[in-house]
């Protein structure tokens, strides 16, 4: 009952029945039983109709009478309506909420599904039992359940059949699934996947390009967009079966009835996107590649063209001559020096054959000579060329050649060209000065020599002299028998053969050697001791050798024996002036002696000879000068001596000679190699 309360509001209350009057509730039920849609039959307890509304009348398509005398059973098909065990049970009150029963009922015209809810009515008191049946058309609605039941069915089937996993969602609550998904995901029901897992966007692993959305109902909405806009939607979903990560094409649809559902459909893709991937990683690898390479080939092209550039320009201004010839033995390149040399314009050269540089009578020589080059006939080519060039003047030159392969893969001939005609007249004139100052040495060491044989020659002669004078004497006095005669003869002739030894030590002494051979220092040393002797005696001079150091290892070398005599004495007589000079300075009184050591050592490897003078010394500014051509510090010195000395010792016979003061004199030092049995041929 509807009543208004004190402010005017609806309020809704149960009727107390009560409370109300008979005649009440015979209305309130005639209105109900009257007006209902439903049917409502009343039946006395052996199911005989004995009451009915206008609803039953037209239901079962029956007139009132007909109705009236029908069985309340009779009108249902196949099975009954209430049983009489059920009665039974309902009449004592079991079934406190009433029986209820869907059945198939019989109408005049045909057939029709009916709920029926069944109740006992006890009355009024009069002991009369009654059962109410209130009987309601579900035909449209059971059709429809049963419609749904087997489209439903039919939609499992499709969703089972597909090969996707198929979900109907409401983007929070699943409302269904397929068999795919279940098994991806190792459940038996969906039931079994609700109670362990919220919704199926959970499962989605965020990664780049692909649905990362997890909120429910949100994800659903994007995937829904995406379709909209034409766009792909992609998801990743991790295998639990194998741990590793699937991907998913996304599609969905309506759900057809339901507003707020959708089937959306998994479709594996993991194939293909791992092929995708995989190309693009060899699209991008490739990419990477080809850029890398063009900037390698760039760089180097860069490099090549600076280098390119550096060596035209080293090429072009180069002071020596650069040809490039291709192995025909055509000129392909050459510089300006190169030109200059040969006295040709370079379009002259270039793509002519490499002899017509040269005069014509060496053309054909030069041509087989380069052709037996390039054939590997010949290894090298020599370095000394006296060329005649084309206009008939001659040139020395140096020539260095090599064989390249160039960056079109093929072979060419680089030569260098080096005119050296005037080095080598400069050379020439310094063989020429050399050779002048050997003879003006050797000049220098006639004269010593020449001296010494004078003072050799004054005691035989002066024996002689005293002879002849015997010889006069002994005739006077009748003494000259042919016994003092003999005596007289054989003592001249002792004399003249000690004279003729002194000038053999001299012819030998200025015979050069043409060969290298071993000989013996100290020997060298004492033959040009014993010849200087007498003349150094006559200037107070005293000499002492001592050999000692060589016993060991002896004193053998290998070498130009006269030549290092001639050192011997060019140091013994610079020495005696050292003396000499030191003596006309009073700095040595003229009974004290001059004195030169001359101390010869060895080893293994070398033999070292020191000579030393008490001449007062070498002074400090001509120190760094002594060996130097020219340099005296005398009066009548040529300056030659120490630069013959060096010029033999280091340039002929690979030693070493210095120069020291010491405490009263000047120490010369030569070290020489010590000659080993068959080192030297
Ligand atoms: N034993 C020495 N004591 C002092 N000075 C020396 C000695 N030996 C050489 N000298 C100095 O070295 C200079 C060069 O010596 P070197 O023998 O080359 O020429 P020189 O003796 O002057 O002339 P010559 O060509 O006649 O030998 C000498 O002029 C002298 O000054
Ligand atoms: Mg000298």
């Amino acid at each position: 009952m509807c009543v208004n309360n004190s402010d005017g509001q609806k309020k809704t209350e149960s009727i107390d029945f009560a409370s109300l009057s008979e005649e009440e509730s015979c209305f309130l039920f005639r209105s109900v039983f009257e007006q209902s849609s439903d049917a409502v039959i009343i039946t006395d307890p052996k199911n005989n109709i004995t009451f009915f509304n206008p609803a039953a009348v037209r239901m079962f398509g029956m007139d009132a009478e007909q109705l009236s005398r029908q069985n309340i059973n009779s009108l249902a098909f196949g099975r009954r309506i209430i049983l009489p065990d059920e009665l039974k049970k309902l009449s004592k009150g079991e079934y406190p909420e009433g029986l209820r029963a869907e059945n198939l009922f019989m109408t005049k015209n045909g057939f029709f599904w009916g709920h029926t809810a069944i109740s006992v009515i006890t009355g009024n008191g009069r002991g009369k039992q009654r059962i109410l049946f209130v009987i309601r058309d579900i035909t449209t609605e059971k059709n429809l359940r049963e419609e749904l039941f087997t489209s439903r069915e039919q939609l499992q089937n499709m969703l089972d059949f597909v090969n996707s996993m198929v979900v109907v969602t409401n983007g929070t609550e699943m409302r269904n699934c397929n068999k795919n998904l279940l098994n991806f995901f190792g459940y038996e029901s969906l039931p079994d996947f609700k109670e362990n897992n919220g919704c199926v966007c959970d499962m989605f692993v965020p990664m780049n390009g692909y649905l990362t959305e997890s909120r429910r109902g949100h994800w659903l909405k994007k995937v829904l967009r995406n379709k909209a806009s034409s766009g792909d939607t992609k998801v990743a979903i991790k295998d639990p079966k194998t741990g590793s990560v699937r991907f998913f094409l996304v599609d969905i649809q309506p759900f057809p009835g339901e507003k707020y559902y959708y089937i959306v459909s998994f479709t594996d893709i993991t194939e293909l996107e791992n092929q995708k991937k995989l190309l693009e990683d060899t699209n991008i690898s490739l990419e990477e590649k080809i850029n890398r390479r063009s900037r390698e080939l760039f760089e180097s092209y860069r490099k090549l063209a600076a280098n390119e550039e550096m060596l035209s320009v080293i090429f072009n201004m180069a002071s020596i001559g650069i040809a490039m010839v291709d192995d025909k033995g055509r000129y392909v390149r050459v510089n300006g020096r190169f030109c200059e040399m040969y006295r040709l314009k370079e379009f002259n050269i270039i793509n002519s054959a490499f002899e017509t540089v040269l005069h014509e009578t060496l053309r054909e020589d030069m041509r087989r000579l380069f052709m037996k080059y390039r054939d590997g006939h010949l290894k090298r080519i020599a370095s000394e060329w006296k060329i005649r060039r084309v206009d008939d003047t001659v040139m020395d030159m140096l020539m260095t050649t090599k064989w390249v392969t160039m960056y079109d893969g093929k072979r060419y001939l680089i030569s260098t060209h080096l005119d050296i005609t005037d080095k080598n007249k400069l050379q020439q004139k310094q063989r020429e000065q050399e050779r002048m100052l050997v003879q003006q040495s050797k000049m220098a060491a006639m004269g010593e020599m020449i001296g010494a044989i004078a003072h050799q020659w004054k005691q035989p002669l002066n024996a002689i002299a005293l002879i002849a004078q015997c010889f006069k004497d002994d005739y006077d006095y009748k003494e000259l028998t042919l016994d003092a005669v003999n005596e007289h003869v054989s003592g001249i002739l002792k004399q003249v053969n000690f004279m003729a030894a002194t000038i053999d030590d001299f012819r030998n002494f200025f015979k050069p050697a043409r060969t290298m051979q071993e000989f013996k220092i100290s020997s060298a040393v004492a033959d040009i001791v014993n010849l200087m002797l007498p003349q150094l005696k006559v200037n107070y001079i005293a000499v002492y050798v001592d050999d000692t150091g060589t016993e060991k290892c002896g004193s053998e070398v290998y070498g130009y024996p006269n030549e290092f005599k001639q050192v011997i004495l060019n140091l013994i007589a610079n020495s005696k002036d050292a003396i000499a000079e030191r003596r006309s300075r009073k700095t040595l009184k003229n009974s004290e002696a001059g004195i030169i050591n001359i101390k010869i050592e060895s080893n293994e490897q070398q033999v070292k000879i020191t000579f030393a003078d008490n001449g007062g010394g070498i002074p400090d500014e001509a120190m760094s000068r002594l060996f130097e051509p020219y340099f005296t510090t005398k009066g009548s010195g040529s300056g030659i001596g120490l630069y013959m000395c060096r010029t033999i010792i280091e340039g002929k016979m690979k030693g070493k000679i210095s120069a020291r003061n010491t405490g009263d004199g000047a120490a010369f030092t030569i070290v020489l190699e010590k000659f080993i049995e068959g080192s030297s041929e």
